[in-house]
């Protein structure tokens, strides 16, 4: 029997806090969520109508599968998206998964993605001791790369015009791990 879609992806724990520039890392209620699922529209709404988008990413059991983050700017609007998964795995390692990142279209090219990863992955660091983040590069890795994420070797590239991407903060405990993870097929694209 296949494995459901998204079993190998849990919910990462939940952090949250003001970042140095006064800009805010906050968990969304549900009502915030639709303004966070739009920011990605232009990228993953492959030409539907807002509204089928908008059903769709309500209804995604992977976006549930997540721990959203809104990315507040000093006034607190939210500026930027991201979600967070913890890997499922068998080893007491910690592997966090981050994607669907996405800036508001009239902010973007601001280093807005850049410093809320940077803020979200500090945060994973000193409150949960991650091993490693993972993360699927949809586009060109630029700013993936600035942020210490590197592509994994070519035989753990599945995903056809996709990079799988890691950033290691304990490699000797995360890179075993992940790479059975990914060689089995256990951990898989997300
Ligand atoms: C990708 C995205 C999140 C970047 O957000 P952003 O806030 O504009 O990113 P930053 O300003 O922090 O950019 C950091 C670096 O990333 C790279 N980058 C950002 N947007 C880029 C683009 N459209 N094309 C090429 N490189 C880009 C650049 O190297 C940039 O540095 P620079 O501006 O000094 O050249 C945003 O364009 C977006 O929301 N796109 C739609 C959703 C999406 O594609 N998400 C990524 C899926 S993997």
């Amino acid at each position: 029997m296949n494995k459901p879609a998204w079993s190998h992806l849990r919910p990462a724990p939940r952090v949250s806090g003001l970042t140095s520039h006064g800009q805010s890392l906050a968990l969304p209620s549900s009502g915030e969520l639709d303004a966070l699922y739009m920011m990605g529209f232009d990228e993953w709404g492959d030409g539907m109508a807002k509204d089928d988008y908008l059903a769709l990413c309500r209804s995604s059991e992977k976006y549930r599968k997540g721990t959203w983050y809104a990315f507040g700017d000093a006034g607190g609007e939210p500026v930027a998206s991201v979600i967070a998964y913890q890997l499922a795995l068998a080893s007491p390692t910690t592997i966090i998964g981050l994607g669907s990142i996405a800036t508001k279209d009239s902010t973007r090219r601001q280093g807005i993605a850049c410093r809320c990863l940077e803020a979200l992955m500090g945060a994973y660091q000193s409150h949960h001791g991650v091993d490693a983040f993972l993360l699927f590069a949809d586009r060109e890795t630029t700013l993936y790369d600035r942020l210490g994420f590197r592509p994994l070797p070519a035989e753990l590239q599945r995903v056809p015009e996709t990079t799988a991407m890691v950033c290691y903060a304990n490699r000797d405990s995360a890179e075993s791990v992940l790479v059975e993870g990914l060689m089995s097929g256990h951990i898989r694209y997300f």
